[in-house]
């Protein structure tokens, strides 16, 4: 697709990707990615207008589904849509009909009755997006499936990480930290490799996820247990939350020998700096701060954590629109 113009967002786009939902990041290849990062840095500049609202989903239903918690995803999703002249709902699973019993299913139905065009959900089992879609007619969006995927957050990385150090194709991307329970570093995976970014996956022995050596082989990405020997050769270091909620038993022998094995501290922020000037920090939040990564370091002016927030939105506008936007003239 070639990029839109600002005059463009309000019209339906000329090409889209031939996909109804959005449920994993391999479901997009790399003309697919590019022309939603395209879209997406139109769409940031609705969020410096005075009045923040493009005609585009103009009666169009947004219906969001979380039986997760969540700050930014949801949010901005709500954002998006609202940005969009979509109607948009939100439905948690606390004050829905779901904590008197009704089965996902039967929420789902319930909600895609009444005329939805398109389902936002996050849910903590793995494959419960997938499943959905198979459900409704409306499009579906994985906004975050247990630890399985996350690909709206794998596609603001990509377009963050982008705005700072152009295009990523050859640049090395370290992933560090709680791999075995991330879905975030599954989605990035994909869409790094797809735009063909050299990626390191960094954790202790009993984070990395079984598996992973063989996916490794025949990706072409590296892993490691040395964050110091990855440091000085990456463009882009993203820290991933350790999910203490997600473990069930102990995955390291303390939080402090963590930090010193695993953690962004300032002095290997110095380090990263050193080699690298141009190199940044990414997290997708919510940070661990003091644990993952440290104050200096998330706060540094090397860090996109605040620059990722923003781009989910303008990313989550793209995916909503290269989605909905004109669907009646599809064949
Ligand atoms: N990164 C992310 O998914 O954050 P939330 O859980 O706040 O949505």
């Amino acid at each position: 697709m070639s990029p839109t113009t600002a005059a463009t967002l309000e019209t339906p786009p000329t090409t889209r990707h031939t996909k109804r939902h959005l449920l994993s990041s391999a479901d997009l290849d790399r003309d697919q990615i590019k022309a939603i990062l395209d879209t997406a840095a139109e769409m940031h500049t609705v969020q410096s207008r005075e009045v923040k609202k493009l005609p585009t989903l103009r009666g169009r239903t947004v219906v969001n589904l979380f039986f997760e918690d969540s700050t930014r995803t949801r949010s901005s999703f709500e954002i998006a849509g609202k940005w969009l002249s979509a109607d948009v709902i939100n439905v948690s699973a606390k004050g829905s009909s779901t904590s008197k019993g009704e089965s996902l299913r039967d929420t789902v139905l319930t909600i895609a009755a009444m005329g939805v065009d398109a389902l936002v959900i996050r849910h903590s089992a793995s494959g419960a997006a997938h499943q959905v879609a198979q459900w409704v007619d409306a499009h579906v969006v994985n906004a975050g499936d247990g630890m399985h995927e996350h690909p709206t957050q794998a596609l603001l990385d990509a377009y963050s990480m982008q705005q700072r150090l152009g295009d990523l194709e050859g640049r090395h991307v370290a992933i560090v930290g709680d791999l075995t329970h991330s879905r975030v570093v599954r989605s990035n995976l994909i869409t790094l490799r797809t735009l063909g970014a050299k990626v390191t996956l960094v954790a202790p022995p009993t984070l990395m996820p079984s598996g992973i050596g063989a996916w490794a082989a025949s990706d072409g990405f590296e892993l490691s247990h040395d964050l110091d020997a990855v440091l000085p050769t990456a463009d882009a270091v993203m820290m991933l939350r350790v999910q203490r909620e997600r473990m069930s038993g102990g995955f390291f022998p303390t939080a402090r020998e963590y930090t010193v094995g695993y953690g962004l501290t300032r002095p290997r922020l110095e380090t990263l700096t050193r080699a690298n000037p141009d190199a940044v920090i990414c997290h997708p939040g919510p940070m661990n701060r003091g644990l993952e990564i440290a104050a200096d370091a998330a706060d540094a002016a090397q860090s996109l954590v605040l620059d990722q927030v923003s781009a989910g939105v303008a990313v989550r506008m793209s995916v909503l629109y290269h989605l909905l936007s004109g669907e009646e003239t599809q064949s």
